[in-house]
């Protein structure tokens, strides 16, 4: 049993993965003890009072499935094609800053396990590798398993200077990387989290840094540079005509933003509201997607985060229209409980919940995924 773990020296990750390690929640629980406790706090933590940290958990637990029985499922399967790029599973790694908080290994080890589970990544522009050697790792990975290697994608955070972010992309393009995902649900990013030595933003190296510090009596963010600094529309616009790349924009929670983003040229939308992070108050991404499907009516591929845990919450993102989900913070926890194994553990485990859950449902497919498998209160009986 573990104990108050917050002054003692975490853990090294497991060299052998226990059995009594079934679900990601087991993930969660073993995790804490193999981080330094401010680690563990701010890879765990949201904004303010935590409501929308714990909406994006209790809105999916609100959802309710119907099976549909004695469905003929012969030949059944979990793939799908997104972007034209074929992906095993609609699961994803979502873009996680810093990875090396968990495990020395960081991305490498996180990239490794999702190239030999054929899991797509999308690679924070905070990473704690630079972009290039994550590229190298998964293409390593691939080779060896003789796998023809997982969707790659770069998340990009708009740097004050434009020249920085185009520099960036240019990068992400160079190594290989498949799709840009634009993050905007941060209009002004800080964090109180100092990093331990050895970890660092390592794309970011000779990049200045935006400072913001506010007194009393002073300017505390509006007519700041950090304000000022803030990304607009015409940016989106910009980033779309500076990649030739599959254009994802990340963070949206409104249907009008949906409709505005693809009007500026985003080939994708990831409905978000950045594991509760950002803004307190913010709904569950999973209770805004539907109105966001209905006002995009399939003119580009939505997909969601936050909250996803077990393959019951993929099939009801699926079936309320996501084309695709991506986890966050259990890859960190996998990281931190058993490095690479652990990370393609949580994989697997996603991915058989999946599969049971899409059986038990009477869906072959994930196309066979829609409102018939949702349970309405309203019209039940
Ligand atoms: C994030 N997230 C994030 N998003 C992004 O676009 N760029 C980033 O660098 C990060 N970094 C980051 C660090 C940590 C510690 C967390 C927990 C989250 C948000 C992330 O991509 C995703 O939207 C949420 O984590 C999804 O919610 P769950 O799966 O963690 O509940």
């Amino acid at each position: 049993m573990v104990d108050d773990v917050s002054d003692s020296a975490p853990l090294g990750p497991l060299a052998v993965i226990p059995p009594d390690l079934v679900t990601l929640a087991d993930y969660e629980a073993r995790a804490e003890a193999h981080m330094p406790a401010g680690s563990w706090r701010h890879v765990q933590e949201g904004a303010g009072r935590e409501l929308t940290l714990r909406d994006n958990r209790a809105a999916f637990d609100r959802v309710r499935l119907l099976p549909r029985a004695l469905a003929d499922l012969r030949g059944g399967h979990t793939a799908s094609d997104l972007f034209g790029r074929r992906h095993a599973a609609p699961i994803l790694l979502a873009p996680i800053a810093y990875q090396c908080l968990a495990h020395p290994e960081g991305e490498r080890a996180m990239a490794r396990a999702a190239a030999a589970l054929d899991a797509g990544v999308v690679l924070s522009t905070l990473s704690s590798v630079p972009l290039e050697e994550i590229a190298i790792a998964a293409r390593q990975a691939a080779d060896a398993l003789g796998t023809g290697g997982a969707p790659l994608w770069f998340q990009l955070y708009l740097q004050e200077d434009r020249a920085h972010s185009a520099d960036l992309i240019a990068r992400a393009e160079a190594a290989g990387y498949e799709a840009i995902v634009l993050t905007i649900d941060t209009a002004v990013k800080r964090s109180s989290f100092t990093l331990p030595a050895g970890v660092d933003a390592a794309n970011l190296r000779g990049m200045p840094k935006l400072r913001h510090t506010s007194t009393p009596g002073g300017r505390i963010l509006f007519g700041t540079p950090l304000a000022d600094a803030a990304p607009r529309w015409e940016d989106l616009a910009w980033v779309r005509a500076t990649t030739r790349l599959p254009l994802i924009v990340k963070g949206i929670l409104t249907p009008d933003d949906a409709r505005r983003a693809v009007e500026h040229g985003a080939d994708g939308i990831i409905v978000s509201n950045h594991g509760g992070r950002v803004l307190d108050g913010l709904p569950a991404a999973i209770d805004v997607l539907p109105a966001i499907v209905e006002a995009l009516a399939g003119a580009v591929p939505l997909l969601m985060d936050g909250g996803v845990r077990t393959g019951t919450d993929i099939v009801k993102a699926l079936a309320l229209g996501a084309a695709a989900v991506l986890v966050g913070r259990p890859q960190i926890h996998g990281l931190a409980v058993a490095g690479m194994p652990g990370v393609a553990h949580i994989l697997h485990i996603l991915r058989a919940e999946l599969e049971m859950a899409m059986a038990q449902l009477g869906c072959a497919t994930l196309a066979d995924l829609g409102g018939g498998q949702l349970w309405d209160a309203r019209r039940a009986g």
